[in-house]
């Protein structure tokens, strides 16, 4: 079976090597050409010129990129794979993106006389070079069995949950524990430390408990010695699938107070610059947080805290066909804004009167 790859990116790169060692006659294509040459350098490989003609020349297409505006350049635009695919073809998207992009992409090649399965992964750099990835996969019957070879040669369980958008669906539910895990460890870490405990004595305590799951050990280096040694996930993609799960939330109107906190403290480290840290980057930004001046530290904890007592009784108020939780957050933001705004004119009057 002849089969391409588009994104040598940390996840992209070990999944050809797996395929390659499997056996498959391997074609790749990169945005930035000189990855694939290295890559083509060390193990037998071809590089293509662009998608579509990759797509061409091939039996399955895989893709593994950044994020949704990525899948969509790389198969919809000029010289994409939707302009190169063979009828009868199959394409194979692993990224973490909205399952309405998936469901595009799907459609877009069925014009084409192509097929497509998404098959989001679970799992980290080190889990794809150990070919145990766990792949959540989107697609009719019959294609996912015709790929079938494919999956078993770079994870080790591939689940077909249902028709395309599924796999993306799913990859979302499970990310949101992911990112809550990863604002649980940030926290409790940085506590334990700011009590007086050896960092590297919580985290023995933390990998050897009843939490103890694999993320917990092979994210155990990045929060152990924060900004040093190799990303494996960047926090910039965290905040994305976030972002993802906040748009899925939204559609089907799921209850997520967890995320909506998650998506904004992710998102304000990242914009704090640690945007290309790995995603225990977090760790380090709540531990300068929490280093700052205590007038600072005070008044960001008790606006928080202020917030969040003032957005429960809101909650609690709020009528029944209130629109959605994310609607609701924003009107309960803006409320929050006027009721200071009301204040500050309220406390100025007197003086002004004077
Ligand atoms: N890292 C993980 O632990 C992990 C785990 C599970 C799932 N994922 C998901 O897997 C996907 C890849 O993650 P990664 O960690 O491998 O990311 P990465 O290291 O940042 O690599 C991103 C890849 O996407 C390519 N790309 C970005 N924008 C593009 C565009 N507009 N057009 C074409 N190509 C573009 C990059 O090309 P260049 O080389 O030219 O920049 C690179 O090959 C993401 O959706 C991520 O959420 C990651």
């Amino acid at each position: 079976m002849r089969v391409g790859f588009l994104g040598l990116g940390r996840m992209g790169t070990p999944v050809v090597r797996n395929l390659v060692a499997a056996g498959f006659t391997v074609t790749v294509w990169n945005r930035t050409r000189a990855k694939a040459d290295e890559l083509a350098a060390e193990i037998p490989l071809t590089v293509a010129d662009d998608p579509a003609g990759l797509a061409a020349a091939v039996d399955v297409v895989m893709t593994m990129v950044a994020d949704d505006a990525a899948v969509e350049a790389v198969y919809l635009g000029p010289e994409g794979i939707a302009a190169g695919i063979a009828r009868g073809a199959v394409a194979m998207d692993l990224s973490t993106v909205a399952p309405a992009t998936s469901r595009r992409v799907a459609a877009a090649l069925r014009e084409r006389g192509a097929d497509f399965v998404d098959s989001p992964v679970s799992g980290s750099t080190k889990t794809a070079e150990a070919r145990e990835l766990l792949l959540m996969v989107g697609g009719d019957d019959a294609t996912v069995a015709r790929v079938r070879p494919v999956l078993d040669a770079i994870g080790a369980a591939a689940h077909h949950l249902g028709p395309v958008g599924t796999g993306a669906t799913m990859k979302l539910a499970l990310n949101s524990i992911v990112f809550g895990l990863n604002a649980a460890l940030s926290e409790a870490l940085v506590l334990a430390e700011r009590a007086g405990i050896d960092r590297l004595a919580a985290y023995e305590i933390f990998a050897s408990s009843a939490i103890a799951c694999p993320v917990v050990h092979y994210r155990r280096a990045a929060f152990e010695r924060p900004g040093e040694g190799p990303v494996s996930f960047r926090l910039a993609l965290g905040v994305k699938d976030l972002g993802l799960i906040a748009e899925l939330a939204d559609r089907v109107s799921a209850p997520m107070p967890q995320a909506e906190t998650n998506l904004r403290e992710h998102a304000a480290a990242a914009a704090d610059g640690f945007a290309d840290w790995d995603l225990a980057g977090l760790a380090e930004w709540l531990r300068r947080r929490a280093a700052a001046p205590p007038d600072r530290a005070c008044r960001v904890g008790g606006e928080v805290a202020a917030e969040r007592e003032a957005a429960v009784e809101r909650e609690a108020a709020a009528p029944p066909d209130a629109t959605t939780q994310w609607e609701a957050a924003a009107e309960r933001e803006a409320a929050a804004e006027r009721e200071t705004a009301g204040q500050r004119e309220a406390a100025a009057r007197p003086e002004i009167a004077e």
